[in-house]
This record gives structure tokens, C-alpha cells and sequence, in this order.
């Protein structure tokens, strides 16, 4: 067990201090607090393999503690006006804008995303989204229903109570920003369930926070899924349960939900089409690509494109153009500013993506090809790198191109046809996200009514943005997020109240 210095207050720039700092510690009714058996498990860099700290091992037990607190502290916060309780948010906002750097340097050394192209960018984006939501307590209305002349019948929106809100390890802070944000403007409270393997900067994110929300409003649990995340989600108290991770466990969650008949809002995986018309910009295509596929997040996204549809006339000018663009960016310690790519967050994770790669250099036909290179700094040897790979000649039965990699992994495939291309793209389990690049925007709409996703964009492929509805069809979730829609839908329910004024 680390020792763990006091947390400090002022935005702590030595990111291995502040790890050590936030060590060993749920955050639960307005301060730290170990798991109540005394147990933490490491919480590792991957760029390096060592341990930076601690996180709480939480059980059935804390979480109990931390619904109750929830639950208790709820009621109060419920009745305050909801444009204050959204003032309270953007207050929030603003504190973590004053954290920025801090916490990207905390969550590049967690999770090993490279500080300039990713980690700084999520930080930030935490910021907007609390902003953004904290704008909407006035939009938590009702309506008036013209029921009979001496009745007044209006609708009202009303908190659903203690919101279990469980998140994965490659967005965090935004992932976790989309949950908190809605959920708690509409008046209810939270419990978080962190990732086991980057619990601490979403801590950082939790104590900041409260600083400035009524304690037990905002509460943060780390643990393993099956042991902390699942008695929270069967915890009595909790009445709606918002999750993002895998489709499997998403399926656990759901049912979990079910049998407690509390409404449930999942985001899972994807597999991502990206179609590419011969009259695309060629240029802002081939960039666009890299941004879709993530790159810079060595693709450990739900929407990375990692399937490419390329038209045959532009085929090979794109893949040659595509790898040659990849291989020109950098791989290296995530904290250091030149460095493009980081790291994969795991040895699991790696030995998956790993394993998708040497499928796909096996199988006949197909060609890998294996863009930028390891660093050769001696102190990333362990570093869990891997090299971006863009495959072709893989036939659509792969389980390269059927399953989520969700790694530095691509698969692209010449068409022909859009309509051929279209089902082509529609053949998969999943409907996250799609995109099309064309300049013939008659196809462009016409292709986009008619993708199965929850997200289509055209000549562009940006991360989730507040106030864009964002969630996917098929397998790939129920209901949306990042949208006010997200607030009034998922966080509140509609009450009818009527009143006879009849004489
Ligand atoms: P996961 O789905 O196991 O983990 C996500 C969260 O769920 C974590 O906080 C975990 O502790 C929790 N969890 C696990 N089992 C649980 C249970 N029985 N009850 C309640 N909570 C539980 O995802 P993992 O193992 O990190 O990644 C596996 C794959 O999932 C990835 O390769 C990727 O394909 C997909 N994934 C998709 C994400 C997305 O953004 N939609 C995010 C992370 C992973
Ligand atoms: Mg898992």
C-alpha cells in the first residue's frame, strides 16, 4: 500500500504525485473514505508498467454506503430551484476548466493516451458538457393538457432518485461528464462505478465537484465490475442505472434492470462504417479517415471507423495515401507533447487487439500493413504499443471486420455500387455510428436516411459533442445521451397533476 499525501487544492501539475495522492479512496457523502475492508488494488501506467497508485476495492458493502448517502442527500437537492442546481453545475464547469491541465496529465498517465492529441482535448470537452447542461434547468418543464373546461391538467418533470451510473476506462471524464451532467441538473444523485483501470482522475473530477455540490449529491465508487458494479446496479435504493462498456456486460446490466423494472440507458460497442465516394475532397477524406478511426486513441473508441468502404477508382491512391499518413505519426510516451499515439490501457486489451492482428496477417489474401514505429525509449520497453495496422483483401466473413477490435486496427474494401456498399455497410450486429464522404450531397442525404445508425455524419467525423443526440440502434445501446433530450428522457419522469376548479 503507497502512503497517500493530503490531496491538494491548487491544480497539481506533477501527475505522479496526484496519483499517489488520490490513492486508495471512494469519494462518498462529501469526502474520502476508504473501502470499508480496507483493500486496493494498483492502478498501473501503460506506458511504463509501473504502478502510480492505489484505487478503493469497493464491495457490496460500500456500495451500500454510498447509495445511502446518495439517497439521503437527494431529496434536498431535488428541491432546489432547477436553475440553481444547474448554476451549481457550470460553477463546476468553470473549476474544472482550472484543472484542465492537471487532469489531462493525470488521465494520459492512466490510461496512456497521448496528452496533446487526446487527453488535454477530453479534459476540456468535461468543461463544455457540464456548461452546456448547466444551461438546461429551466427546460425541466411540463405541459398543460387540455383535459376539461375547470381542470387544470399539467404535466411536471420529476427526478427519478439515485442514479448508478457505471463507465469504462477510454473517454472517462467525457463518458462520465454525459452521465453526471444531465442527471444531476435534473435533481437526482449520483453514484459512479469508475473503470478499473483509470479510477483516479475521475476521483480528482468527483472532489472537485463537490467543492462545490451538497455533499452526498455526487458520489464515486472504484472497484471490479462484477463485485462493485453489480451490486450497484441491484441496489434497491438506485432507481436507473446509465452504463457504457461492452456489449456482454451491457447485456448483464440490462437484464439486472429488468428484474428491478428501473429504466436503463446503455452505450455499447460499435463497428463503425465509413464510406468513401470518388468525388470525395481526397485530401480532407484521407485526414478524415485518421480522425474517424481514432488513431490518436490507438481506436479504442465505440465509433472508430474501422470498417472503410473505399470507391474503386480511388482505392489504392487512398489506402497508399491513408498508411502513408499513419506511418508518419508518432508513437511515444503520452506525456510527452510530440507524441501522436500512446498506449493500448491494458495487457488484456493488448493481447486482444494483438491477437485480432496476427488473425489478419494469417489469413490468406489479405494484406496488414503496419504504419509508424515502437519507441525506442529503453524506459517504454514495457509500454503496451502497438503499431496501427490497415488491412485489405479480408473477405466480409472476418471476425476482423464483424467483431469490435477496439484497438489501432482497420479493415478497407474497394465497392462498386452504393447500393451494394450500403448493405454492405447495414450487415453488421451493430449501429453506432457511420460516415459518408462525397461531394454529390443528394447521395450523401439519401444514404444517410438509410445507414443504421444512431450518428451519420457527412464529410466530417467528430467525437460526441454537447447537445448533438448520441447513442446507438441494434446492438449497439438503448437511448441517447449528451442532449437535452438525454436530460428530460432518461433522468426525469413525467408526472400528471390535475386540479378541479369546477365551481
Ligand atoms: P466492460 O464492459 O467489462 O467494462 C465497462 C465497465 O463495466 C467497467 O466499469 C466495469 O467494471 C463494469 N462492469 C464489468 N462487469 C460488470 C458487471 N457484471 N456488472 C456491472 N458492471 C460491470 O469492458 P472492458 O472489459 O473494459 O472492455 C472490453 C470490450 O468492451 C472492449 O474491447 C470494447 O470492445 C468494449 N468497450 C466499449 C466501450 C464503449 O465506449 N462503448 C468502452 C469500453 C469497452
Ligand atoms: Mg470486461
Amino acid at each position: 500500500m503507497l502512503d497517500t499525501p493530503a490531496v491538494p487544492h491548487a491544480p497539481q501539475l506533477d501527475e505522479r504525485a496526484l496519483a499517489r495522492a488520490l490513492s486508495a479512496r471512494h469519494y462518498i457523502g462529501g469526502a474520502f473514505v476508504p473501502a470499508r475492508s480496507g483493500a486496493s488494488f494498483a492502478v498501473v501506467n501503460p506506458a511504463t508498467g509501473a504502478e502510480i497508485g492505489r484505487a478503493a476495492l469497493g464491495d457490496a458493502t460500500d456500495v451500500d454506503v454510498a447509495v445511502t448517502n446518495a439517497d439521503g442527500a437527494q431529496k434536498a437537492w431535488a428541491k432546489l430551484p432547477a436553475r440553481k442546481r444547474g448554476a451549481l453545475v457550470a460553477q463546476c464547469a468553470a473549476l474544472i476548466r482550472a484543472h484542465v491541465e492537471e487532469l489531462a496529465r493525470l488521465i494520459a498517465l492512466e490510461t496512456g493516451k497521448a496528452l496533446r492529441t487526446e487527453s488535454r482535448v477530453e479534459a476540456n470537452t468535461v468543461a463544455d458538457v457540464l456548461e452546456f447542461f448547466g444551461g438546461l434547468g429551466s427546460e425541466l418543464k411540463g405541459e398543460s393538457v387540455p383535459f376539461a373546461p375547470d381542470v387544470l391538467s399539467v404535466t411536471v418533470r420529476q427526478p427519478l432518485g439515485v442514479v448508478g451510473a457505471i463507465i469504462p476506462w477510454n473517454v472517462p471524464l467525457l463518458l462520465m461528464s454525459l452521465k453526471i451532467a444531465p442527471a444531476l441538473v435534473a435533481g437526482n444523485s449520483v453514484v459512479v462505478k469508475s473503470a478499473e483501470e483509470a479510477p483516479l482522475t475521475v476521483l480528482r473530477i468527483c472532489e472537485l465537484m463537490n467543492r462545490i455540490l451538497p455533499p452526498g449529491v455526487f458520489n464515486m465508487l472504484s472497484g471490479y465490475g462484477p463485485d462493485c458494479g453489480a451490486p450497484l446496479v441491484a441496489h434497491p435504493k438506485v432507481r436507473k442505472v446509465t452504463f457504457t462498456g461492452s456489449v456482454e456486460v451491457g447485456r448483464i446490466v440490462g437484464r439486472a434492470a429488468a428484474d428491478k423494472l428501473i429504466p436503463v440507458t446503455l452505450e455499447l460497442g460499435g463497428k463503425s462504417p465509413m464510406l468513401v465516394f470518388a468525388d470525395c475532397d481526397f485530401e480532407k477524406t484521407v485526414m478524415g479517415a485518421i480522425t474517424s478511426m481514432r488513431f490518436t486513441r490507438q481506436g479504442q473508441s465505440c465509433t472508430a471507423a474501422s470498417r472503410i468502404y473505399v470507391e474503386r477508382p480511388i482505392f489504392d491512391r487512398f489506402v497508399a495515401a491513408l498508411a502513408a499518413r499513419v506511418d508518419a505519426m508518432v508513437m511515444g510516451d503520452p506525456l510527452d507533447e510530440a507524441t501522436d499515439i500512446g498506449t493500448i490501457i491494458s495487457e488484456e486489451q493488448h493481447a486482444k487487439v494483438s491477437a485480432f492482428i496476427a488473425e489478419g496477417l494469417a489469413t490468406a489474401g489479405a494484406t496488414g500493413r503496419a504504419c509508424s514505429r515502437l519507441p525506442h525509449d529503453p524506459g517504454l520497453a514495457k509500454g503496451l504499443f502497438i503499431r496501427p495496422h490497415i488491412f485489405t483483401g479480408l473477405t466480409a466473413a472476418s471476425r476482423l471486420v464483424r467483431e469490435e477490435i477496439f484497438g489501432p486496427v482497420t479493415v478497407v474494401f474497394p465497392f462498386d455500387d452504393a447500393e451494394a456498399v450500403l448493405a454492405e455497410a447495414n450487415d453488421s450486429e451493430y449501429g453506432l455510428a457511420a460516415s459518408l464522404w462525397t461531394n454529390n450531397l443528394k447521395l450523401g442525404m439519401d444514404l444517410a436516411h438509410r445507414l443504421e445508425a444512431g450518428l451519420v455524419q457527412i464529410n466530417q467525423n467528430l467525437v460526441v459533442q454537447a447537445n448533438l443526440s448520441y447513442g446507438g440502434v441494434k446492438s449497439s445501446g438503448l437511448g441517447k445521451e449528451a442532449s437535452l433530450e438525454s436530460m428530460l428522457e432518461h433522468f426525469t419522469h413525467k408526472k400528471t397533476i390535475m386540479v378541479n376548479y369546477a365551481p
